[in-house]
């Protein structure tokens, strides 16, 4: 035996939840939230739909964790190809081909919109919108870049100026990154600029061509195609078609951030899909290894990828194109064809969709359900006529306790998790949910509304 060869591991004694849970929030940060009220569960064991906490209670997973695990927790052919990479090649630097990165590079074309050739893989969604800006910058000589206030693009320096939700406020003080603005986002439940659809004429995408005629130095439009977090916000079926038009007429890239929506979570392989409109640039991330390791994709047309054969390409990262990262990529697409989640996505969320939709008629506190694929969101209101939201978004800034919080909360105490924003939540079950798991799901969520509609009630 070598030198090098590891040792025999002693299993590690079970330390007690109590201690797991206490050094964490000791020594970690939670994200996105005061420190104090955080209590973390202790979680054991995740398969299927479901997570299993350190007492053997077990949750149904009703919105994939972050909107992320779509093949659902332990699928066996991506841990599989976890191992079998870790075994073969765990690192390896970027500047080297690798059968991994070759393989998942050519399933790519496969599955993203047409024209998208020319791949930069990351980490993270946020790394992958930060390339996007990078390569859009370079390849325009253009600066600026416009986004839309209900927006995530991530945490780093150029995503977080670019988000438009309240996640974006504190790093204002500090010095946002400059040269990005924002544009009325596509809202047809509540429209920004108060129009209704569809007399409008699409008058927010007009918004957005007035910006970039003023603005004049813009490089590119970033758009989640369907919002995320900030809303499962669907555009009307005009909205994309115009919008490609006007950022051809206007020489201006169009980034679609499919961190979130893409990968079957709307019933297509990536949302810009329903609407046949081709991006320049599509960011994704999460759903590309459905969350087991930390994948990002900054995929480019071919003619950008062209510009770069002449041109210095400015960016890297040690762990672009990480081995260990990509062979997971090509698994969770693969499984994602066998089991025809795409497909099933569809299917299963108008399942989703009727059921949630009845919920409405039963409770004052809905305002609005909307969703496409097992893409969901349920929207609270004071009233329904005024739309008015429960909770603002200073209010999650200032740490006032949510109305949104305490359903999912009961909701927990029933079994099932879901993502709460400010006034709404987002319901995205992993892509194999079965139709009785939706039943259970949306059972708990019609039980626990009773809070949200005696604060409803108790407005007067
Ligand atoms: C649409 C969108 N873009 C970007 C990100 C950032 O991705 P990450 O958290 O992997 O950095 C997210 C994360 O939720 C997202 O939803």
């Amino acid at each position: 035996m070598s030198e090098l060869s590891a040792p025999v591991l002693e299993a590690p004694e079970l330390m007690a939840t109590e201690e797991v849970v206490a050094l964490t929030k000791r020594l970690n940060y939670g994200t996105w939230r005061y420190q104090k009220s955080w209590k973390p569960l202790h979680v054991v064991d995740a398969e299927g739909c479901y997570f299993t906490d350190a007492a053997g209670k077990r949750y149904l997973d009703f919105s994939s964790q972050l909107m992320c695990v779509n093949l659902g927790h332990k699928n066996k052919a991506v841990i599989e190809a976890i191992k079998q990479q870790a075994e073969t090649l765990p690192y390896i630097m970027p500047g080297y081909a690798t059968t991994a990165r070759a393989e998942l590079s050519k399933l790519l074309l496969e599955v993203l919109p047409a024209g998208l050739e020319k791949f930069f893989f990351t980490t993270s969604g946020t790394e992958a919108n930060e390339a996007a800006f990078k390569i859009a910058r370079m390849y325009t000589g253009k600066s600026k870049i416009i986004a839309r206030y209900r927006s995530y693009h991530g945490s780093t320096h150029g995503s977080i100026a670019a988000t438009g939700d309240p996640r974006r406020w504190a790093t204002e003080p500090g010095g946002k990154a400059p040269n990005i603005l924002f544009s009325p986002e596509v809202n047809c439940y509540k429209c920004p600029i108060k129009h209704a659809y569809p007399g409008c004429g699409i008058a927010c995408a007009d918004y957005l061509e007035h910006m970039i005629e003023n603005e004049h130095d813009v490089a590119a439009v970033i758009v989640e195609p369907v919002v995320g977090t900030n809303g499962v916000l669907i555009p009307p079926p005009e909205y994309f078609p115009k919008l490609r038009e006007i950022c051809d007429r206007r020489g201006v890239l169009l980034i679609a951030d499919e961190v979130m929506a893409g990968w079957g979570r709307t019933g297509e392989w990536f949302s810009v899909d329903h609407w046949g409109v081709k991006p320049d640039i599509l960011v994704t991330a999460k759903g590309i290894t459905s969350a087991y390791v930390p994948l990002g994709l900054c995929a480019t047309s071919a003619k950008i990828g062209e510009y770069f054969e002449d041109h210095y390409f400015a960016h890297g990262h040690t762990y672009e194109a990480h081995p260990l990262t990509l062979a997971p990529g090509i698994a969770a697409i693969k499984e994602m064809q066998r089991l025809d989640l795409v497909h099933r996505s569809r299917e299963m969320g108008e399942y989703l969709g009727e059921k949630l939709r009845a919920l409405k008629a039963k409770h004052p506190s809905i305002g609005d359900v909307r969703g496409l694929g097992l893409f969901w969101a349920v929207e609270l209101v004071r009233d329904q006529t005024s739309k008015a939201p429960l909770n603002t978004m200073q209010d999650k800034v200032d740490g006032v306790p949510m109305v949104t919080e305490k359903v999912a909360a009961a909701m927990m105490q029933r079994g099932v998790t879901m993502q709460a924003w400010t006034s709404h939540f987002v319901i995205a079950p992993p892509l194999i949910i079965e139709k009785s798991e939706i039943d259970l799901g949306v059972e708990a969520l019609d039980q626990s509304l009773a809070i949200a509609d005696e604060f409803v009630a108790s407005l007067g």
